[in-house]
């Protein structure tokens, strides 16, 4: 009865949408959030956008990291057939701007007041020339460790904190027949834990020096050789069946006590979550081992030059949903970040959340604060494809620490 008064209403709906119709709001969306907690939490905004009077034409392309999206996008531009909404970041968005090919957001941000929601470090990412060319959805922190608590009682381990301590906590674990990392072998996932190593080993003085300012000094340096070192040791804690796996199956590891620790960022979180896990009791989140600091990647949407009233307003109304603080808390939540505006309750976020806000406000007053290479915000695709090259070819070959430093240094200077 009621499913037959719901398709009564629908079509009277309908039929008075078709007498006057309203403009009408559409958007393609191109992304790559496709694991299981990605995809709850782009659900989420598809959710807000058709409850809005939104049609939403959804455009995935799997691969994490984003660089399989990146080459479609290009593809798409260079065919002129842009999406409406494509989610970008870092020097990506300065690129795009600077090509011409992104809409300018100032006024719904000024409409929706922007300027005094957004913290600094996400509105330097998100405006071009002062103005407004992308959406932040979020702050995600990379340096992250995930851990099954009952593997490290197992062997009667702490939280190592120094990768001396992580090394010795996953030998243990080896000894008992544990895999101490779960690790997918994907070039930017071999970065992302490069990152984090070298955060860790040389503080984040020498992380900007290496990784944002690429100044071939630290490149080469004894610092980069003990970073080096660091990767080799760790390639002898991963499982044989490392190569090509996707970041979300690492993570179900640790969740089905496969393997004690993920080296990833807190989108793991996202997957423990969207499998109903609690954290402080099903699994552990800690930062990764050594000096403190916060390495920083943020999401944003840009919107393309489209033509076509439906397109525009569909961006407008986009880009307006993704900065209201319900949104924020719901969809972050889901996607294992913190709200990209500065004024959320932290709350009804759990520990893990609650911490990265607290370390994050730590590490802008003590500047430890880094911008992430293997997420794309630090440095452009070029050189940051040279050091994806490198970490990964030397993670899967027995390269030395000091070959792979030179190498390091001619490639990231052929890609600037
Ligand atoms: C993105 C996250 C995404 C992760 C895995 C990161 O670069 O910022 O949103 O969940 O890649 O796909």
């Amino acid at each position: 009865m009621n499913m037959l008064k719901g398709t009564l209403f629908a079509s009277a709906a309908l039929g008075l949408a078709a007498a006057t119709p309203a403009a009408a709001q559409t958007a393609e969306v191109l992304h790559y959030w496709t694991s299981g907690g990605e995809a709850a939490a782009v659900a989420s905004l598809r959710e807000a956008f058709e409850a809005a009077g939104g049609t939403w034409i959804d455009s995935p392309i799997a691969g994490g990291g984003g660089d399989a999206q990146a080459t479609v996008l290009r593809s798409r531009v260079l065919a002129g057939d842009p999406p409406t909404a494509v989610q970008i970041k870092g020097p990506n968005i300065q690129d795009w701007a600077e090509a011409g090919s992104l809409a300018n957001l100032d006024e719904v941000a000024a409409q929706e007041h922007w300027d005094d929601i957004l913290p600094p470090l996400l509105r330097d990412i998100v405006t071009y020339e002062d103005h407004y060319v992308a959406v932040p959805v979020n702050i995600h922190r990379v340096n992250w460790m995930w851990i099954n608590p009952e593997l490290l009682a197992q062997v009667d381990a702490e939280v190592p904190t120094t990768w001396e301590e992580f090394n010795e906590v996953a030998t243990r674990l080896q000894d008992a027949g544990i895999t101490p990392l779960a690790h997918g072998g994907q070039p930017w996932q071999d970065a992302t834990v490069f990152e984090t190593v070298v955060l860790g080993i040389g503080g984040p003085d020498f992380y900007r020096a290496a990784l944002v300012d690429l100044d071939p000094d630290a490149l080469t340096s004894d610092t980069m050789i003990e970073v080096f070192d660091q990767m080799r040791t760790l390639r002898g804690f991963v499982d044989d069946n490392f190569p090509g796996r996707d970041w979300n199956l690492a993570t179900r590891m640790v969740m089905n006590g496969e393997a004690a620790f993920q080296i990833m960022g807190d989108w793991a979180k996202g997957e423990f979550a969207a499998a109903g896990l609690e954290p402080g009791t099903d699994y552990v989140c800690a930062p990764t081992p050594g000096a403190s600091g916060y390495i920083l990647n943020s999401d944003s949407f840009a919107f393309f030059n489209v033509e076509g009233e439906d397109r525009i307003a569909g961006q407008n109304l986009l880009a307006s949903l993704i900065l209201g603080p319900e949104f924020q808390e719901t969809f972050n939540l889901l996607k294992g970040s913190i709200p990209a505006r500065n004024d959320i309750d932290m709350s009804g976020f759990d520990a893990c959340a609650q911490q990265s806000a607290e370390d994050l406000a730590a590490a802008v007053a003590d500047d430890s604060l880094v911008p992430s290479m293997a997420h794309e915000i630090a440095i452009p695709r070029a050189p940051r494809g040279a050091f994806l090259d490198v970490v990964t070819e030397h993670f899967n070959s027995d390269m030395s620490s000091e070959e792979a430093v030179e190498r390091l240094l001619e490639e990231v200077e052929l890609a600037q």
